[in-house]
């Protein structure tokens, strides 16, 4: 895929590329590394015994509202953008908004999966469930622990709640029409009769605890927060067409989907909602090992381009001199971040590009794993630094490793 870098230089080509694609109604295939989303293999569905995407599953219409076709439920993800109709201001600056922060993960048109896990937000069967409260709060929040990040201003992201709500407008119209009183349905099920079935249904793609795998989710304590019954019940009846989720309408009894939606919700565990003041990463102080001999990464690159994190934590541990750079929005460096890193978010690297050195080895990560790490190598490649690199395994490689990290806005 094509990527501009993230620069506000850049901006206004940004924006006519989306409109370019939005009147052009064509879709947008993504080619970047690192994609092994579910939308690529939609055989998969019939490998897990799911029905095929389509909604001949029937409308044995149920609790989970008034769901009748126009909800376009059977439309592909994407590229539903009726061109027809004008953009408001609110709906080009959200598109504007978007491609800068997340169209390269979720893909230009909302299509999904540029980056694993991100999914298909332009979805009409998706965006007929979500309520913009729903959204609004996914995208303030974020769903910490996975690549999705906290957005909003309050919690150390770059957006304004004006631009998230503008964000939203512009994915409105991908699919228009919402489903009324979705979130008002309280399902009663049974959590314990449901696990089997999960385990043997659902979770080859979710994970046997809901925690994800190459598809998104379902136990994020954000995403149980934000979720109503009524939106997890339409997901497993309808599925997501387009995507490999199936519909399970047609083959799960509506006892058995209201157990699933128990069992998801059994997972839900409190969130705590910390706001942070404003952060203005301190970028001069930037060097790991300072003093100790220049680390070199020149013979250890995969491809020319991603280091791995042993070779990483070596150079620590050596005590080599070098430096780490968070791609990440600011709220996920003040979550956690590899202890000793600079907080350098993708959108901000101009600022680090005029303090960074030229003759020390920068490593970039982020988490989705090569996604902003990789516009921000690029970002230092296109402005004459020679060494840099990508952390090849990415921000939850390492913590799983057991590698040190730290928290808070200090970088160790
Ligand atoms: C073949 C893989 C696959 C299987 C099997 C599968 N899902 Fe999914 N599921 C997905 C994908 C992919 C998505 C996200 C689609 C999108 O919107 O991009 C999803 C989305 C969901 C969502 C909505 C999540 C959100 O963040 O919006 C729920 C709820 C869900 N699945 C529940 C289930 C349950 C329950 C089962 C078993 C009965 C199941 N899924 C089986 C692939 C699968
Ligand atoms: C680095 C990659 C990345 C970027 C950039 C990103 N997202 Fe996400 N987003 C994800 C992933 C991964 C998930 C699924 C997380 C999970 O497993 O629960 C997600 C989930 C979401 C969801 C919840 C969808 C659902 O069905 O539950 C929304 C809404 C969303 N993102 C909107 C946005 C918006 C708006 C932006 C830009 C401001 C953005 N994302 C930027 C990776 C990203």
């Amino acid at each position: 895929m094509e990527r501009d870098q993230p620069t506000t230089a850049t901006r206004p080509r940004r924006l006519v590329f989306a409109l370019m694609l939005a009147v052009g109604g064509m879709q947008l295939l993504s080619a970047c590394p690192g994609i092994n989303g579910p939308a690529d293999d939609d055989d998969s569905a019939d490998d897990h015994g799911g029905p095929d995407d389509d909604d001949s599953a029937g409308d044995d219409d149920d609790s989970a509202g008034d769901d009748d076709d126009s909800a376009g439920d059977d439309d592909d993800s994407a590229g539903d953008d009726d061109d027809s109709i004008p953009f408001s201001d609110a709906q080009l600056r959200g598109a504007e908004l978007w491609l800068e922060y997340c169209g390269m993960c979720h893909g230009d048109q909302g299509q999904g999966y540029a980056a694993d896990q991100a999914n298909a937000l332009s979805n009409a069967s998706f965006l007929a469930a979500a309520s913009d409260e729903f959204l609004h709060s996914s995208i303030r929040h974020g769903r910490p622990g996975t690549p999705m990040s906290a957005w909003a201003f309050d919690y150390g992201g770059p957006l304004s709640d004006a631009d998230i709500t503008d964000i939203i407008a512009w994915l409105r119209r991908f699919g228009a029409f919402q489903l009324s009183g979705l979130d008002d349905i309280v399902v009663s099920g049974d959590a314990q009769t449901a696990e089997p079935q999960y385990q043997q249904l659902c979770a080859n793609c979710h994970g046997p605890d809901g925690q994800g795998g190459s598809v998104s989710s379902v136990a994020n304590p954000w995403f149980l927060e934000a979720a109503s019954d009524g939106f997890l019940l339409h997901a497993i009846n309808k599925g997501r067409p387009g995507t490999t989720m199936p519909a399970w309408e047609a083959v799960l009894s509506e006892q058995e989907r209201y157990n699933l939606v128990a069992l998801l919700r059994s997972w839900a565990t409190p969130v705590e909602d910390s706001k942070v003041p404003p952060f203005q990463p301190d970028l001069s102080d930037h060097l790991i090992g300072a003093g100790g001999p220049a680390a070199d990464f020149s013979d250890q690159l995969r491809d020319g381009r991603f280091v791995s994190m042993s070779e990483v934590h070596d150079a620590l541990l050596a005590g080599q001199e070098f430096i780490i750079l968070d791609a990440r929005p600011g709220s996920d460096y003040l979550t956690e971040h590899i202890s000793g890193a600079i907080s350098a978010p993708f959108y901000r690297m101009e600022e680090a590009i005029a303090v960074l050195p030229h003759d020390r080895w920068i490593v970039t990560y982020c988490g989705c794993p090569h996604t902003l790490s990789g516009d921000a190598v690029d970002s230092l490649l296109a402005a004459g630094f020679s060494q840099a690199a990508v952390l090849d395994e990415g921000y939850y490689g390492w913590l799983s490793a057991g590698y040190p990290i730290s928290s808070g806005s200090e970088r160790y």
